[in-house]
């Protein structure tokens, strides 16, 4: 393991301005984002996509890593380039995901686990030579209104995410280590927080169990937040005050990076969260973001499967790019939405 270069990849994808377009839909959840287009996910259009996505100009600016899908890493642009050297080329990490997603975890019934780590030390030297330089691992943690999560099934998860983490360290990939809570149901902002808090603290206590050097590693967490069917939704500032109290207690200084999930926030909500913690001014770590939906769902609007609207489409990626670019440093306006 070469410590120096984990921590200049880590390092550079959260450099001033820059975050991680997260691009590494599995094809059942591609299909999922492609129908609401009608447009059919067959692997021609998948790439026909990616290739909007990966070829706009000037995100280079304002991304500074894209994560793929295992697909999308051998894919091609349409004059032959492989898309992770395309992305190298123009100074975007291409990472890949590497989980198998989440399964249901055995006798305890509603709580998941994240599959993946059989056979991963083999997957990972693969992709490391296909061009991959950082990898990501999601694991999913569910609350209810009474027993989930439970203790056991956030210390499963914690420990997936430490042994993914090390195996990448070992083979010369940053891990983006993913725990979500999710912001389905309907608990209040102080249950997402208390649960957040308690997955944090697990999962960086087996982290260091397993060895995994924290300044070479990238978080990717929730932002603290009212489940979508609580009655009371937390406003703006107060989802920034949550969510930076909670990380300050439980990510250590050592760590370069925070990148949020969007989770199913509006993609301008995702920017007004980020634009108000970065205001609170300067934290341990870079406070940046590693969106999917928030970046992309106004390019799939925009797109619709036709050739005529690709340029259309790159430019709401750009617009989306920039005002999270601007959000880095605390300086978006949601004024700034109209004049966009
Ligand atoms: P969203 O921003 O759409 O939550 O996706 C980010 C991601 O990579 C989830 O694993």
């Amino acid at each position: 393991m070469n410590i120096e270069e984990l921590k200049s990849i880590a390092n550079a994808i959260v450099a001033p301005q820059k975050g991680v377009l997260a691009a590494d839909e599995s094809n059942p959840t591609i299909k999922k984002r492609f129908d609401s287009i009608q447009l059919e996910s067959t692997e021609e259009n998948r790439r026909r996509y990616r290739e909007i996505l990966f070829t706009t100009d000037g995100i280079e600016r304002f991304v500074g890593g894209v994560i793929l899908y295992d697909e999308t890493l051998r894919q091609r642009t349409r004059e032959g380039v492989p898309f992770p050297t395309l992305l190298a080329g123009r100074g975007i990490a291409p990472g890949i995901k590497v989980d198998q997603g989440a399964k249901a975890l055995a006798l305890h019934p509603g709580d998941k686990v994240t599959e993946g780590l059989d056979g991963l030390r083999e997957r990972l030297a693969e992709y490391r030579q296909l061009g991959a330089q950082f990898a990501k691992w999601r694991a999913v943690i569910e609350i209810d209104e009474r027993d989930l999560p439970s203790a056991f099934g956030i210390r499963a998860n914690a420990h997936a995410l430490a042994r993914y983490a090390a195996l990448c360290q070992e083979a010369g990939l940053v891990p983006i280590v993913e725990p979500e809570v999710l912001m389905d149901g309907a608990h209040g902002i102080e249950r997402c927080e208390a649960v957040t808090a308690q997955v944090l603290q697990k999962v960086f206590a087996e982290l260091d169990a397993h060895g995994v050097i924290f300044e070479g590693m990238l978080l990717k967490p929730n932002m603290v937040i009212a489940g979508k069917k609580c009655p009371r939704q937390a406003g703006v500032q107060e989802v920034a005050e949550a969510t930076l109290r909670c990380l300050r207690r439980h990510v250590p200084a050592a760590v370069p990076g925070i990148v949020f999930l969007s989770g199913g926030q509006s993609a301008e909500e995702a920017t007004d969260h980020l634009n108000a913690m970065n205001a609170m001014g300067p934290q341990p770590w870079q406070v940046s973001f590693s969106y999917g939906r928030a970046l992309q769902a106004p390019v799939l609007a925009a797109w619709r499967g036709q050739e005529h609207n690709v340029a259309a489409a790159q430019q709401a990626l750009l617009t989306r790019c920039h005002l999270n670019g601007l959000a880095r440093d605390g300086q978006y306006e949601r004024a700034m939405e109209a004049a966009a």
